[in-house]
C-alpha cells in the first residue's frame, strides 16, 4: 500500500532528535503522527565513537553497545509502535559492511529507513558522512550506501534526511538525480542559514524536480498555519523542537483539517 495511505490521513511526522526520540518519546504521542522517527542510531563503531565524543561536549546522543543493537532496537520499536504510527529509523554509518547486518535487522522490524544526510556535528562531518553526503565529491559514497541498501532487498521505503543550503539547491538536485533510483523520499530540513524561518524556495524546487518522490517539509513549524504553508510543497510535514516546548495541540487540529480536505479530494498517488 502507498506510504501516504499507510499514514492513515495524518500528515505530520515526528522528526528525529538524537538522544531524545527513543521509543518512549515516540510512543507517548498516540494517534497523533503519521510517522514517528527513532534515532539517529549509529550502525558501526566509527559513528558510535563519534557519538561518544559528541556526548562529552554535552549534547545528547543514543549510546548502546553494538553487540546489543538488536535487543535495543527491538525494544525501542515496540515502544514506538504505541504511537499507532509508522516507525522510521534515522541511521548513520561510515562502513556499510559493518552496518549491513543491522540494516537488514531494521528492515525486518521498522517501516521506513531514513539515511541521515543531515548531521552537522564535527565528529560526524569528519567521517565524511551526515551532511557531507550531499556534496558532489561524496556522491559516489552516497550512491554506494544507497545501492548497498537496495541490494539487501529489505522491501522498505528509503528516505534521505537532508539539510537545505549545505549546497545550493541546483547542485543538490543534480547530485540527488544521480542516485534517484535508490531512494523513495526526501525529508528536507529547510534550514535557512542566519534566518529564523524556513527556506521555502529550496523546498519548492526540490518538490518540482522530484515529483515522483515523497517529500517531507521540515523546519520551524510551530502552528497550524506554519504547517499549512509547508504542506503546499510537501506530501507530509515534520516537527521536532516544537515538541520539546510542549507545543502539540495544533497538530491534532491540523490532522482534523487536513484529513477533511483529503476525504474531499482523494489523494491519487503512485508512491
Ligand atoms: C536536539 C536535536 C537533535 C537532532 N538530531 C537529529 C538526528 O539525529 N538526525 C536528524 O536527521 N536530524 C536531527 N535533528 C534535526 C531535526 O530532525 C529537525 O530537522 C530540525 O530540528 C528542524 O526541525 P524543527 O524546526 O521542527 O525543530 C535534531 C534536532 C534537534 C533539535
Amino acid at each position: 500500500m502507498d506510504l501516504l495511505q499507510r499514514c492513515k490521513g495524518r500528515r505530520v511526522v515526528l522528526a528525529p532528535m538524537a538522544g531524545i526520540t527513543d521509543g518512549s518519546f515516540c510512543g507517548k504521542y498516540r494517534d497523533l503522527f503519521g510517522i514517528v522517527t527513532l534515532g539517529a542510531l549509529n550502525l558501526d563503531s566509527a559513528t558510535l565513537s563519534a557519538s561518544k565524543e559528541i556526548v562529552k561536549r554535552g549534547r545528547r546522543e543514543f549510546l548502546y553497545s553494538l553487540n546489543k543493537f538488536e535487543y535495543f532496537v527491538k525494544r525501542e520499536i515496540v515502544k514506538a509502535r504505541e504511537s499507532n504510527a509508522l516507525v522510521s529509523v534515522n541511521i548513520r554509518f561510515k562502513d556499510f559492511h559493518e552496518g549491513r547486518r543491522r540494516i537488514e535487522f531494521l528492515g525486518e522490524h521498522c517501516d521506513i529507513i531514513e539515511l541521515n544526510c543531515h548531521c552537522r556535528q564535527e565528529e560526524i562531518v569528519n567521517l565524511g558522512i551526515g551532511q557531507e553526503l550531499l556534496k558532489g565529491e561524496n556522491i559516489e559514497t552516497l550512491k554506494d550506501f544507497l545501492k548497498g541498501i537496495q541490494e539487501l532487498e529489505i522491501g522498505k521505503p528509503i528516505l534521505l534526511k537532508v539539510r537545505a543550503n549545505v549546497v545550493p539547491v541546483d547542485e543538490l538536485i543534480d547530485n540527488l538525480n544521480k542516485v534517484k533510483r535508490y531512494f523513495h523520499g526526501i525529508h528536507l530540513d529547510c534550514f535557512n542559514p542566519g534566518k529564523d524561518y524556513p527556506d521555502m524556495e529550496y523546498l519548492e524546487k526540490i518538490r518540482r524536480c522530484f515529483r515522483d518522490k515523497i517529500v517531507i517539509g521540515n523546519n520551524s513549524i510551530n502552528s497550524l498555519s506554519d504547517g499549512e504553508r509547508m504542506l503546499k510543497y510537501g506530501d507530509l510535514i515534520s516537527v521536532a523542537r516544537c515538541l520539546l516546548k510542549g507545543n502539540v495541540k495544533w497538530i491534532a487540529q491540523f490532522n482534523r483539517k487536513t484529513s477533511r480536505e483529503l476525504s474531499c479530494s482523494p489523494l491519487e498517488n503512485p508512491r
